[in-house]
């Protein structure tokens, strides 16, 4: 049996990863420092070392110890925002972290990896959908560090055996099950949710886009089916020597405008949203060419927009 350690698995998404490897027969191990993360999310059973991922000791011995033959990495900072006021800890955390990480796996015999990467490594496509082979021009740090990620995993494939896929998510929104939702504030449903608690209006940051109503358009792709495009990277890479990359996404733009008209549907009110000035650096719309991972993962999403939205009130509603 496979054995793949989930860094970050106490994390939302990581959380999805677990129990889609359960689902596929294959054995997940995790390690996360719950900086960010949540112990209940790792299931019974499951081995959790509370560790961080630059602890090279306990990595090594977690790798040994439960006969670990990959890793999916999740483990990083992500706060985009955040990044540009604290470029050094994002570049310590996610560049150094994943520095850590390969030459535990290097030392260890560990020859397969599977990359959180982000569509952040486009900063602002010149052409959507916007295909793998696009020029990567992040926008901010936690992008950069994102292509470096890249770079180390091809440049370590090509200078030892690793056998890895990059996965560059889309906007990652909903929930597996209700105790499993984003708790994090940086994604438009979340954001929605958190000024509705609060009694505030949520903010639509531009009207005025080149878009057909005006607002952002973004490629929103459900957790699970993003949990399950990992099963099938880990798949792959275990089939040979692999050296991809690939977008996650549904290949389908939803406007910010919907996105608020699909929420007011499932809470059943109007969200009544107000129109605030644009924030520096969003791109007017970016989503995701999908050929590549359905032809050569054989994945697709298949869960709507709805479908993320009502998932995500219910676990949102759940834990207030
Ligand atoms: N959520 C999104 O929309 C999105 C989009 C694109 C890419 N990603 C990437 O997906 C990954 C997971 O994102 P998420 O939304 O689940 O975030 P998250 O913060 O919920 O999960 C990250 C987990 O990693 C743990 N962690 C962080 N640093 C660690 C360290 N040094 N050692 C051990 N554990 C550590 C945290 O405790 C947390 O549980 C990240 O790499 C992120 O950049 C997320």
């Amino acid at each position: 049996m496979s054995t793949w350690l989930v860094t970050g698995g106490a994390g939302y998404i990581g959380a999805h990863v677990i129990r889609a490897l359960q689902a596929a027969g294959m054995q997940p191990v995790v390690i996360d420092d719950l900086s960010h993360g949540l112990a209940h999310r790792v299931p019974e059973g499951v081995p959790h070392v509370r560790a961080r991922i630059q602890d090279r000791a306990a990595l090594a011995t977690a790798i040994r110890e439960h006969g670990v033959t990959g890793v999916i990495h999740l483990a990083a900072l992500k706060a985009a925002g955040e990044s540009v006021e604290k470029p050094l800890e994002y570049f310590t955390e996610n560049v150094g972290g994943m520095i850590d990480l390969l030459e535990v796996m290097k030392a260890e015999g560990v020859r397969n990896l599977v990359y959180s990467s982000s569509a952040a490594v486009y900063g602002t496509p010149a052409e959507n959908p916007v295909r793998e082979d696009a020029p990567l021009v992040p926008e901010n740090p936690y992008g950069e560090t994102k292509v470096v990620g890249e770079w180390l995993a091809r440049d370590c494939g090509a200078a030892w055996d690793l056998s890895w896929v990059a996965l560059r998510y889309f906007n990652v929104a909903g929930a597996g099950s209700d105790d499993l939702g984003d708790n994090s504030v940086n994604n438009l449903i979340p954001m929605v949710f958190a000024a509705l608690d609060e009694g505030r209006r949520p903010q639509i940051f531009g009207d005025d886009y080149p878009t057909p109503d005006g607002t952002c358009i973004r490629d929103y792709i459900h957790v699970v089916d993003l949990a399950e495009a990992h099963v099938a990277a880990a798949r792959l890479c275990e089939d040979g020597q692999a050296a991809d990359v690939f977008n996650v996404g549904r290949g389908q733009g939803s406007s910010v405008r919907e996105v608020m008209d699909v929420i007011s549907g499932v809470i059943g009110t109007d969200v009544n949203a107000e129109v605030a000035p644009r924030r520096p650096g969003d791109p007017p719309a970016t989503f995701a060419a999908t050929d590549a991972i359905r032809e050569r993962l054989d994945w697709s999403s298949s869960r709507g927009l709805e479908d993320m939205v009502s998932s995500a009130w219910r676990a949102h509603t759940l834990e207030r």
